[in-house]
Order: C-alpha cells, then sequence, then structure tokens
C-alpha cells in the first residue's frame, strides 16, 4: 500500500472512493458538509441510512457534484472523537475499502482532531490502523485466499508539511515491522524454528545493512549460559543466540538493547502443558519477533539512534535428555538455579540472554516476553504488563506506549516478593507459586538485571489473539518504534 499526503478536496479529488465521516445524531464533519454543499443535501439524506456508530459505514455512489466515484460515509461515534474510536473508524474504512474495486481513495478522517493529539498522531494512528485492518496471512493456504486486493493507494488530504511526512514514514516502516512480526508468529513452529529465525535475522541484516552475530550451541556453553541451554536440552532443533544491531545515531551515543523470548515452541516441557490449545504455544516467540520487527523499522526509517537485539531462540520439549524438575543449573552470571517447573522457561533463556547484553553497554534494556499466564488474567488482552527497575525508564514507556496506542500497565517489583523464589537447594528456584505469578517472574529477572537500566513487558496477552481471529497483533512493536525515537529525542 502506498501512502501520501497531498492537498485535496472532498467533493473535487479525482479518487476511487472518498472517505468520510459521520458522528452519532447525523452530524457531519467538516469534509462530509462539502460533500453535502456539493451534492446539494444528497449526503445528509443518505446519513440518515447510517447509525453514526464508530465503525459502521454506508457507501454512496455518483454523488452529483462530487468527482470521485465513490464515497463512503464513516461512523465515528460521540462528537468528541476518542483515540480507539478513531483507530476502530479508520480500521472500518479499511475493511470496506478492500471489498470495493477501487484502485485508490482519500481518508478525509485524518483532519479531526482527537483530543490535545497532534496531527502527525492522527497520520500514524490511520496508516497503522488501515495496515493492520489490511494485513493478511494466507500463504499456507491454497484455497480460498483473500481476494488480490485492488487498493494500491491512499491519500491522506493534509498540506504536505515536514514534520507529517516524516509521521507518514514512521508509521509506514512501523506497520511493515509490524507485519514481520505477525507473520513470524503466525508461521507454524514446524517452520519457524530457531534457524529459521536465525535465517529471518540475516535477511535483515542483508537488506538493511545491519550487524548480525549468531551464537551456537557450542558459544552458549562457553559463555556458561546453563539456564538457556538446560530449556534447549529436549529438543533437536539447535537453539540459537541472535544478536542484531542497528546503528543509525552517532558513535558516542548508547543504544537501546531488546531482548526477546524467542520460544519457537512451548510444550511445557517434562512439565507437559495440557493439549488445549497447546497449539498457541507457537506464540511464545513474538517477544523475539518484535524485536526482528521494531529493528526492522527503526532500520528502514533510518531512524537515529543505536539499538541491539538479543533474541535467546529455541524450544522446549520434553524428551530422555530433556531438563527434569529438580534440576540445578548454573546460569553465565554464576547464580545457580532449581528448576523445580520445566514450563517457566522464558526467564531461564532469558536470565542469560540478560547477562549476554551487559556488554554492549547500554542505556537501557527492555526484555520482552509472553513470559506467565498470569498476566493475561492480570490485565486481560488490553495492556501488557511493565515491570522496572528504573523508576524513569518506567515512565519513559509508559509515555511511548501511551503515544503509540499500544498500551502498557506497571506492576510493583518490591523486593518482599523475592521470597517467594527461595530455594532449599540453589540460590533460587525459577518458580514464586501461584500468588503474583508476573510479579514473581519478574522478580527472577531481576537478579540478573542489577547492573542495568532495565524493564521488562510481559505480552502474554497482547502478542496474539485466540477464537475466531486466532493470530499475532504485532505488538508491542509501535511501543518499541516509538519509545526508541522518543529516547532518543526525536519524539
Ligand atoms: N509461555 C508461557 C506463558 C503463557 C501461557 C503465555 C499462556 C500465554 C498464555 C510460559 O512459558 C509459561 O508456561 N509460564 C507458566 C509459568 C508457571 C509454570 C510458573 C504459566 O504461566 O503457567
Ligand atoms: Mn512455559
Ligand atoms: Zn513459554
Amino acid at each position: 500500500m502506498e501512502f501520501s499526503i497531498k492537498t485535496l478536496s472532498p467533493e473535487s479529488a479525482k479518487t476511487g472512493c472518498v472517505v468520510v465521516g459521520v458522528h452519532t445524531a447525523g452530524e457531519l464533519t467538516a469534509a462530509a458538509r462539502r460533500i453535502d454543499q456539493a451534492s446539494k443535501g444528497a449526503l445528509k439524506k443518505a446519513a440518515r441510512d447510517i447509525s453514526g456508530k464508530t465503525g459502521s459505514t454506508l457507501l454512496l455512489h455518483s454523488l452529483p457534484g462530487v468527482a470521485a466515484e465513490r464515497v463512503l460515509l464513516v461512523g465515528l461515534g460521540d462528537k468528541r472523537t476518542k483515540e480507539a474510536a478513531y483507530r476502530d473508524a479508520v480500521r472500518a474504512a479499511a475493511n470496506a475499502l478492500k471489498e470495493l474495486d477501487a484502485k485508490d481513495a482519500a481518508l478525509f478522517l485524518v483532519d479531526i482532531r482527537i483530543g490535545s493529539r497532534p496531527v502527525s498522531w492522527n497520520v500514524r494512528h490511520a496508516i497503522l490502523a488501515m495496515q493492520d485492518a489490511l494485513y493478511r496471512f494466507d500463504q499456507l493456504k491454497t484455497q480460498n485466499k483473500a481476494n488480490g486486493r485492488a487498493l494500491a493507494a491512499v491519500t491522506l488530504p493534509l498540506s504536505p508539511k515536514a514534520e507529517l511526512q516524516h509521521a507518514l514514514r514512521e508509521a509506514v516502516a512501523t506497520s511493515e515491522g509490524s507485519a514481520l512480526a505477525r507473520t513470524l508468529g503466525n508461521l507454524p513452529p514446524n517452520i519457524c524454528t530457531p534457524t529459521y529465525l536465525a535465517d529471518e535475522a540475516k535477511k535483515l541484516a542483508r537488506e538493511f545493512k545491519l550487524e548480525l552475530e549468531v551464537l551456537e550451541r557450542k558459544d552458549m556453553e562457553k559463555l556458561g549460559m546453563g539456564a538457556l541451554l538446560a530449556v534447549a536440552r529436549g529438543s533437536h532443533q539447535p537453539p540459537k543466540l541472535i544478536v542484531l544491531r542497528y546503528n543509525g545515531g552517532a558513535k558516542s551515543k548508547k543504544s537501546v538493547a531488546f531482548v526477546g523470548k524467542g520460544i519457537t515452541f512451548d510444550t511445557g516441557g517434562i512439565s507437559l502443558k495440557p493439549a488445549g490449545e497447546m497449539d498457541e504455544m507457537k506464540f511464545d516467540m513474538s517477544g523475539a519477533a518484535s524485536v526482528l520487527g521494531a529493528l526492522r523499522a527503526l532500520a528502514a526509517m533510518r531512524a537515529p539512534v543505536n539499538a541491539v537485539g538479543v533474541i535467546p531462540a529455541c524450544e522446549n520439549m520434553p524428551g530422555g535428555a530433556a531438563t527434569k524438575p529438580g534440576d540445578i543449573v548454573t546460569t553465565m552470571s554464576g547464580q545457580t538455579v532449581e528448576i523445580l517447573n520445566t514450563d517457566a522457561e522464558g526467564r531461564l533463556i532469558l536470565c542469560d540472554a540478560l547477562s549476554y547484553a551487559e556488554r554492549f553497554k547500554p542505556d537501557a534494556v527492555v526484555d520482552i516476553a509472553t513470559l506467565t499466564g498470569a498476566c493475561v488474567i492480570a490485565l486481560g488482552h488490553v495492556a501488557t504488563g511493565l515491570f522496572a527497575n528504573d523508576q524513569k525508564l518506567a515512565d519513559e514507556i509508559r509515555a511511548a506506549a501511551d503515544d503509540a496506542w499500544d498500551r502498557v500497565w506497571q506492576l510493583p517489583l518490591w523486593e518482599d516478593y523475592q521470597e517467594q523464589l527461595r530455594s532449599n537447594f540453589a540460590d533460587f528456584a525459577n518458580i514464586g507459586g501461584r500468588p503474583a505469578g508476573s510479579i514473581t517472574a519478574a522478580c527472577f529477572l531481576a537478579r540478573f538485571t542489577r547492573n542495568l537500566r532495565w524493564a521488562h513487558l510481559d505480552i502474554a496477552g497482547t502478542a496474539w489473539k485466540s477464537g475466531r481471529d486466532k493470530g499475532s497483533t504485532g505488538r508491542p512493536v509501535p511501543l518499541l518504534v516509538r519509545f526508541a525515537l522518543r529516547h532518543a529525542g526525536r519524539g
């Protein structure tokens, strides 16, 4: 999809479809009013057939006095449009447009005011919401593929200021990074293995001139990554530690590090999971996918930031060589861990990856992981769980998440919770019991990040959807990109 910014008037725009908004009670937006005047009241009359409810749509053909072939009326809900309603309306417009034959469209929804958000916010979110709705994953279907999309170009009718062109570039790159993360998440676990993730990183390195290093099992052994290796033991797939660097900023500037959980399938290991919905554990590499997506986005937009991605990738399988409950391993940090539940594997691969990340002397480290089912219980599918050992970093991430509409909610990381991890036989255990499961998982990671400014994002509830719309969401790519830009002073 091609996006561009151009001054257009709704009645004279020569395009396949003009998209305008209507609020509840039939109140037209400014662009809709102009169409109404040009068509001598035809729009107002037709608008009686649309509720104005957010996301409702009504398609009109060949209105007199209007150059475009079609006019798509989209409901915006309440007069004071909120962020979520705006994004829902754009998504509804995209869904309606993809059913049409129109090759191009002009989205006049972009000029409405959303609270105190600048117009650049509208530009970014119009593109992100639209691309989100147009995304398809049908490469493995031989039948019932989505029909070839006619829609090839969308104009955002605004006067082309540098600041808006910038927002457009950022949003296009972010949506492509997000689509990459979604596709990696959606791929089945027999295709998307640790080796596949490493190959994908190679492709990105080649296309965007990124620095890449892939550590193999023997390298991990040399580094003493006993926890990561313990998880990989049960699988026939070799583990990989992928390190991808994008240096778009000044040499003197420190980097941000993103560490993504890359369990390409989580059976639970010897602490085997129940069969129901186990297929969804192919999404357990969503943290890794979001790191690749975010780095791709930053590189594609040539963002002036330095970022390093660290991805521990392996499968968590049962088997004769698999780690057993009660096994004690020595982590790269030197601390010993009693593995009481092999299904708490995410923290085991992350702890060694976080220790490894220290060597880059990053300014801040953010890990991203589908870490705990408890986080889904706490926050559902709306907010990602946020934990941090530095409140300034937490506040920065929260603000970026709000800006990206890829929201997070902070949970405490108090020392009081640490005692739940006590072990009779090792320095500590890898589980802390049922109460506050997401917090004790974060507390485990905190023991490996004492030398870092660190935040942890638990995306167990937000990385994918279940049920009829089962599939990856691409979250939190928009948040990571926005955070990296704001952190570098490019807000
Ligand atoms: N990948 C899972 C977490 C998960 C479960 C995410 C369900 C989304 C939906 C993780 O590796 C896991 O199994 N965690 C355990 C931890 C427990 C054994 C302490 C969990 O949440 O049950
Ligand atoms: Mn698990
Ligand atoms: Zn897992």
